[in-house]
């Protein structure tokens, strides 16, 4: 019998979802291990930096690492140390929006010696409908009985160490072990456990992503609709939502970005041919960008003009970077002959320049992201100013 020292491993530790989630365990009291192959993030994390911005997280880092309750590995042969493994990889998909089924499969042959049956597997990675059935299959191969369980994530990224405390937790697993077993392990840290069968959690956690990534889509074809004949459509929405119920959920018009939103709708796209409105909600989301270029083309000869992008990252008050649209816009813009000037109040680049040169140095900026710090930007007269979001004050609103 392997000494298991440890209550947790988490494979894909150091990422944005395995490092908050790794922190929620260590605080609940539990000694965990950090297995990552990002030996650079892993040093940085030891050191009590957070490679990433996650709001909340460094203090309870620090007391993690001051309690002793977390090891730093990139050698498979600790997995073995501990009694619940979770794998938190990322699942992204390949260059024409299909999911990579072989990716995590791969890593479980991988892992396979270093795993053993007594362990809980639990997959937290967002994956394409009956994979966690795979898993257990390549693991099963050994003739074998293994506890393979599945917890979707679902914070929002940035928000992990507050969600992880309030949302309720979905839990699955390929047999009622698996399932008690991971319903033990999430009950220390979530307020909530829902049960659900295997391919149903997997396809509520993709459902919940694509559904955001439609509600996104919905007020993004209806900003263009209001543009394209003048209208504000921020105004209208403040109108339509205001003490009206019915219309909460209408969300801003913006860059619908990121690593998970479009992925996880293309996953469950490529999962049946049935899904005819995720692909009108990547049309519409993806489009955005050259719906905007359109417009301001309207006005200037990009050639000749100098266009600034407010914000680098694809969510607002985070610096990650993924996929975020605002590299699209750029590179449209670019095509067209515009000189380019790019600016992030969190995200690091040494081509970047602050937001008061940038509105300063350019004809036309554009709010790619809406940090909060653009809330109080002061925008010189005569700037055009294109603001999906509307979270630049009102009075320097140019309409696209
Ligand atoms: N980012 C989010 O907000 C979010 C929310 C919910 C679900 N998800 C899903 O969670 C998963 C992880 O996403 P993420 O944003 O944390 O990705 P990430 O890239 O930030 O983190 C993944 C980590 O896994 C590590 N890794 C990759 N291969 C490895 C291997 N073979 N062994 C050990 N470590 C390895 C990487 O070095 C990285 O640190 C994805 O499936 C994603 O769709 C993400």
């Amino acid at each position: 019998m392997d000494n298991q020292d440890y209550d947790v491993c988490i494979v894909g530790g150091a990422g944005h979802v395995g490092l908050p989630l790794a922190l929620a365990f260590a605080a609940s009291g539990q000694r965990v291990i950090i297995h990552d192959l990002n030996k650079a993030a892993l040093e940085m994390i030891r050191s009590g930096t957070m490679p990433f911005v996650e709001y909340g997280a460094e203090p309870l880092l620090n007391k993690a690492l001051l309690e002793n309750r977390l090891l730093f590995s990139a050698e498979p042969h600790d997995i073995t140390r501990a009694e619940h493994v979770i794998v938190a990889i990322g699942t992204p998909g390949d260059e024409y929006l299909n999911p990579k089924l072989r990716a995590l499969l791969d890593l479980f042959k991988r892992l396979h010696p270093y795993l053993r049956p007594s362990q809980t597997i639990i997959i937290r990675s967002t994956v394409f409908p009956r994979t966690c059935r795979q898993v257990e299959r390549v693991l099963s191969q050994d003739g074998q009985r293994w506890k393979v369980a599945y917890c979707p994530e679902r914070i929002a990224q940035g928000y992990a160490i507050r969600e992880l405390k309030e949302l309720p937790q979905i839990v699955s697993g390929s047999s009622s072990e698996a399932v008690e077993a991971a319903t033990r392990l999430f009950g220390t840290i979530s307020p909530e456990i829902v049960q659900l069968e295997v391919e149903e959690a997997e396809l509520a956690k993709l459902i919940t992503n694509a559904w955001r990534y439609i509600q996104f889509a919905a007020a993004n074809q209806f900003y263009m609709v209001a543009s394209s004949i003048g209208i504000d459509f921020n105004r209208v929405r403040d109108a339509m939502v205001r003490g009206y119920g019915r219309a909460a959920s209408l969300p801003s018009a913006g860059f619908a970005a990121g690593p998970c939103l479009l992925k996880d709708t293309m996953q469950l796209a490529s999962f049946n041919n049935h899904f005819q409105l995720g692909h009108a909600a990547m049309a519409i989301n993806e489009g955005l960008p050259n719906f905007v270029v359109d417009m301001i083309s309207r006005r200037h000869h990009l050639s000749e003009t100098r266009v600034g992008i407010l914000g680098m990252a694809f969510k607002a008050d985070v610096d990650d970077i993924r996929d975020s649209l605002s590299y699209k816009l750029g590179k449209i813009l670019r095509f067209h002959g515009a000189q380019m000037f790019y600016s992030d109040e969190f995200a690091r680049d040494p081509t970047f320049i602050t937001k008061e040169e940038l509105v300063a140095a350019v004809d036309v900026a554009i709010v790619g992201v809406p940090h909060s710090a653009y809330r109080t930007l002061v925008v010189p007269p005569g700037l055009d100013l294109v603001d999906v979001w509307g979270v630049v004050p009102a009075q320097t609103h140019v309409q696209v």
